[in-house]
């Protein structure tokens, strides 16, 4: 059964303490919550006063993606505003190891994302020191993009790197996924599914979320 993650970038920001209650309520494992500097993506969305914010909405675990350049300059407050996981760019970080380690001392998970044409061959140094994997299955930097099929080929790479390495690292994926796609991806190894428009925008987001899990 997968774990599913809906991305609060879909959400509604003037109602955001009823969408954390529906989140609260539903199956939801975890809170995704994107944050974008305007500088590594061409978007900028919201920060740590934000997710201090929510984090008084939930005991639900917090599953933060920074699409930032120099992340280690901001984990220790991203830490202090409640975040249980930060996941990072390799295509950000020159000193990918370095940051991973200070994410790890700061007692939090740490991912590592890659975009759509990064190889999976560029995480290979990295996977046995990591708790994820986040397969970019868009261009990271805006909601409510279409799946890029090419990623289906690219979870089984990591299922067969990990297994390789011994890693015990979880394979995340994010972009474009609805209940049409879920299926595929879930059985390709994914362990993990970040949603945002299709469970925000849908009718029934609690049932949309319940259907999820049940693929
Ligand atoms: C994109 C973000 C995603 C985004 C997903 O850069 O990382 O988490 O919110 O949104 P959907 O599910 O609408 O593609
Ligand atoms: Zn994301």
């Amino acid at each position: 059964m997968p774990l599913i993650a809906p991305s609060l970038l879909a959400a509604d920001f003037l109602h955001l303490e009823s969408e954390c209650k529906m989140l609260n309520e539903s199956q939801a494992d975890w809170y995704h919550l994107d944050v974008m500097d305007g500088r590594f993506v061409p978007n900028i969305s919201y920060g740590m006063s934000i997710i201090k914010q929510i984090r008084k909405a939930t005991h639900k675990f917090f599953d933060v993606h920074l699409m930032i350049l120099e992340p280690e300059k901001y984990a220790e407050e991203f830490k202090d505003a409640g975040a249980n996981s930060l996941t990072i760019h390799q295509e950000a970080c020159p000193h990918l190891h370095r940051n991973i380690q200070q994410i790890k001392s700061l007692g939090m998970n740490a991912g590592v994302a890659i975009n759509p044409a990064t190889p999976v061959s560029f995480l290979q140094d990295i996977i046995a020191d990591i708790d994820l994997v986040l397969i970019m299955s868009v261009n990271p930097g805006f909601g409510g993009q279409t799946f890029i099929p090419h990623s289906i080929q690219k979870i089984r790479e990591v299922k067969t790197l990990i297994s390789q390495t011994q890693s015990s690292a979880k394979i995340e994926v994010d972009g474009g996924i609805s209940l049409k796609n879920a299926a595929d991806i879930i059985k390709a190894g994914a362990d993990i599914l970040v949603a945002g428009n299709s469970i925000f925008s849908s009718e029934n987001p609690k049932e949309t979320i319940e259907k999820m899990k049940e693929l």
